[in-house]
């Protein structure tokens, strides 16, 4: 019964995040056997090692809140450099820390105080798998082994 519950929230929240289904979940919801899940299934559900898929889907409306202004919708650069084919994105470790710290003297404010953990995966996983690059997951784990 736990996995069962397990597995219907996070098809629930994967509809919710692929977005565009407002409707569709709403649906959903309404006929949700474990409408009684608490707030705590749900963060249990999140924490469970997110898929790519996932992070990728979170990732993207943060970037454009928080990055593109600099850095490009698409990753084409702007005041900050061109972030698509750029082969920086290739070490985990170093995306993650450019955005917990930024560079602040050459024009990047740091994100650790305003971005969690997992907002800070799902950018980082986002822009290491859009615009051409394949440089696979990042996990909020490993975020918050770097802070
Ligand atoms: C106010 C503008 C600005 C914002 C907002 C910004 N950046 Fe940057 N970013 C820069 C600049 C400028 C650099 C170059 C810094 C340097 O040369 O040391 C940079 C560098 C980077 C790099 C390293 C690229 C390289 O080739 O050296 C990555 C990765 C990056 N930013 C990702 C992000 C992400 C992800 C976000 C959002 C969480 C973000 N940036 C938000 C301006 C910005």
């Amino acid at each position: 019964m736990k996995v069962f519950t397990g597995v219907a929230l996070a098809a629930l929240s994967l509809g919710a995040l692929v977005g565009s289904v407002g409707s569709g979940v709403a649906g959903q919801a309404g006929t949700n056997p474990k409408a009684g899940a608490t707030p705590a299934d749900w963060i249990q559900v999140a924490q469970a090692a997110p898929t790519q898929a996932a992070l990728v889907a979170e990732g993207g409306p943060l970037f454009a809140r928080n990055c593109a202004v600099c850095h490009g919708n698409a990753g084409q650069g702007d005041i900050g450099p061109k972030l698509a084919g750029n082969p920086f994105v290739n070490s985990a470790g170093a995306v993650i820390a450019q955005i917990l710290h930024g560079a602040e003297e050459h024009g990047m404010p740091p994100f650790q105080e305003a971005l969690n953990d997992r907002q800070i995966a799902a950018i980082a996983t986002y822009v290491r798998n859009s615009w051409g690059n394949t440089a696979g997951p990042v996990l909020p784990e490993e975020v918050a082994r770097t802070r």
